[in-house]
């Protein structure tokens, strides 16, 4: 493999995002194709975005064999299907987060791709952020001593036919999947992926899935995590690490691009770190160095990674009752 040869899955709003980001990376892949389940969609989409074909179903897209890897943008009670078609046909993966809907379905996929030594990665994107980076020297540093939590907390307001399809039982809506997988992510990135125990709750709301959760994250070392996520109200991405000397405001913790150090005795600071692009380009940049190397796995978003945080998803589903119909 000399030039990297993308495919994307899907035509919705983060397809678009990231078909704008490999076109603006100058030294790497292309983006060699897109496929849509609607011809017109995948024709549009090629034009504006100056993709070469255009496929009106994945499994030509899967089965072409001019691509390497293919990034999967469809809602994510879809990706475990889209994934295994990829697997399947020869294909690596970089897969949108929620990986998948439970930790089972995530655990055949990473099964499946070692048995055909393919690539596989879920699209964690903030995990790569050059902020992030900054933030684990700077913690590691012990600048505000001891970190003895971390609260976190985002929720956004859709509208319309959007609003429905965030909710949808069938798509595995609710704000959980979601963005709630932003919070323990990133609780997981700070505190660790192993907490001792996890306490929630949630609100369901119309169309049974959750609107509202509170989850409590409890470590063996006496750190704790309180994450709440929403989808219906505007809260901004916002969150905090408090230490024994100190605390670090992100203020938005999905898409980190600066921090604020308030030490104790007084003396604040701010952390730039902003994007060459658009944030994506740090997780594209890392598949392809991964597939240059012949790797399976990201050593920075490893598969253990994904599983852990999905099975912490799962635990706190089970407790609310909630289940998906493609489970
Ligand atoms: N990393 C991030 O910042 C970020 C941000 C937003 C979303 N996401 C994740 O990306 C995934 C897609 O989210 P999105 O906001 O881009 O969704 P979206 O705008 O609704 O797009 C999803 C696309 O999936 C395809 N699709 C296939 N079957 C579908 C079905 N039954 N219903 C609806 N769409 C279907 C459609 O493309 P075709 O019609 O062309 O086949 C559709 O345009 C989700 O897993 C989400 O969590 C990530």
């Amino acid at each position: 493999m000399t030039t990297i040869n993308w495919g994307i899955l899907s035509t919705g709003t983060i397809a678009k995002k990231f078909a704008t980001t490999l076109s603006q990376l100058t030294d790497g892949g292309k983006l060699s194709a897109i496929a849509s389940r609607n011809p017109e969609t995948a024709q549009q989409f090629a034009s504006e975005y100056g993709v070469p074909k255009a496929y009106s179903n994945y499994h030509d897209l899967a089965s072409d064999p001019t691509i390497d890897v293919i990034y999967i943008a469809t809602p994510h009670s879809l990706h475990y299907e889209n994934a295994k078609l990829c697997l399947e046909n020869g294909k690596h993966i970089l897969c949108e987060k929620s990986f998948t809907v439970n930790a089972a379905q995530a655990s055949e996929l990473f099964e499946l791709a070692k048995e055909k030594d393919l690539f596989i990665m879920e699209a964690f994107w903030t995990k790569f952020l050059p902020a992030y980076q900054l933030l684990h020297k700077t913690l590691a540093e012990k600048t505000i001593g001891e970190i003895t939590h971390f609260r976190a907390q985002y929720g956004f307001a859709p509208t319309g036919a959007r609003y429905v399809r965030k909710f949808a039982p069938h798509l595995a809506g609710g704000a959980l999947l979601d963005i709630g997988v932003y919070a323990i992510g990133v609780a997981a990135m700070i505190l660790g992926y192993k907490p001792k125990e996890l306490y929630s709750s949630a609100l369901l709301g119309e169309y049974g899935t959750d609107t509202f959760n509170s989850i409590m994250l409890a470590y063996e070392n006496g750190t704790t995590a309180h994450l709440i996520t929403t989808i219906g109200s505007l809260i901004d991405p916002h969150a905090v690490i408090f230490g024994t000397k100190g605390h670090i405001v992100l203020p938005n913790f999905t898409a980190l691009e600066s921090y604020t150090v308030s030490i104790d005795n007084g003396s604040t600071y701010t952390v730039q770190a902003p994007f060459t692009i658009n944030g994506f380009e740090y997780q594209i940049q890392e598949t392809e160095r991964c597939l240059l190397a012949k790797k399976q796995e990201s050593t920075i978003m490893t598969h253990q990674n994904t599983l852990d945080v999905m099975r912490l998803m799962d635990k706190a589903r089970s407790a609310w009752g909630l289940t998906f119909p493609c489970e």
